[in-house]
């Protein structure tokens, strides 16, 4: 059956925005354009699309599968990478903390980068993409995400690592310029309002202890022990961690210029700070 795609995303804007989905428009739209394989911006120009393929997709994102597993793919910075059950869908937000990385590696001859808690690998394949001079490491321990992350690194040069970040990259110690990272940082026991991150985000890439910082913990020891000196960590927190999460880096033997820095929104969404050298 065919109906046209002007009156097809008409009707599922509806139906999405009933089931409160945030961005109706923008996902009926998504959708149709994932059906006729093509992009939003070429929807007008089809009249036609295969509607019981369109009705199906939306009847799902009714039931807050996330956009991004009907489609298969999520856009970060310049890149895309594809995403659905077994790992997290790459935020928006991660896109800034990955930018200040990014802007940092320019800077620097010939940079050693590692993404750790990488899971889909964006911040990893966003910086060996706007930084053709970096050497890229992604370190990422759950078996299910780590398919995904294979799948998207290959053809690239980034460099899988299929390990805990604790115990990760000895043969480094002492040798990286920059890490980045986008640890879990949800509180245990916090309420997860959206459906699509309760139901579908892996726990694993959520939940880090009673305060939310326990990755935070390791990341802090886990990038004191991997950065030259005068190397630089970038590390996402929750919009709430905008002390807390920069406490952690308060040695002084270990860092220097430490800061906390804003999302696109102006909530406090990641920290900086370099280690100290001799
Ligand atoms: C919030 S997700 C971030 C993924 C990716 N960096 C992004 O921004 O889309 C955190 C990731 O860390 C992984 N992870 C959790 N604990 C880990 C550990 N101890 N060592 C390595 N990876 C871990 C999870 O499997 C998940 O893929």
């Amino acid at each position: 059956m065919a109906t046209t795609v002007r009156q097809a995303v008409k009707r599922a804007t509806k139906v999405l925005a009933a089931a409160g989905v945030p961005s109706p428009r923008h996902d009926a739209e998504a959708l149709a354009a994932h059906v006729l394989g093509v992009t939003r911006g070429d929807l007008v120009r089809h009249e036609t699309l295969d509607v019981a393929a369109f009705d199906a997709l939306v009847a799902r994102r009714a039931a807050r599968v996330p956009l991004q597993h009907l489609t298969g793919r999520a856009a970060f910075r310049h890149i895309e990478v594809e995403v659905g059950p077994g790992v997290f869908v790459p935020r928006p937000e991660t896109e800034v903390t990955t930018g200040a990385a990014i802007e940092v590696a320019h800077m620097l001859d010939r940079p050693l980068v590692v993404d750790l808690y990488a899971g889909s690998g964006a911040m990893a394949l966003a910086v060996a993409d706007e930084v053709p001079a970096a050497e890229v490491h992604a370190v990422e321990a759950e078996d299910s995400a780590i398919t995904w992350l294979r799948r998207n690194v290959a053809g690239t040069r980034v460099v899988v690592h299929h390990a805990d970040v604790e115990r990760c990259l000895l043969e480094l110690t002492g040798t990286v310029d920059i890490v980045v990272a986008n640890p879990p940082y949800v509180p245990l026991g916090a309420e997860v309002r959206d459906p699509e991150v309760a139901m579908h985000d892996p726990a694993v890439a959520l939940w880090s202890g009673p305060d939310g910082l326990d990755a935070l913990r390791v990341l802090e020891r886990t990038a004191a022990r991997l950065l030259r000196p005068g190397g630089y960590v970038f590390a996402e927190h929750a919009d709430v961690q905008g002390l807390s999460a920069p406490a952690l880096f308060t040695d002084p033997a270990r860092w220097e210029d430490v800061s906390d820095h804003a999302d696109l929104a102006g909530r406090p969404r990641y920290l900086s700070a370099r280690r100290t050298g001799p």
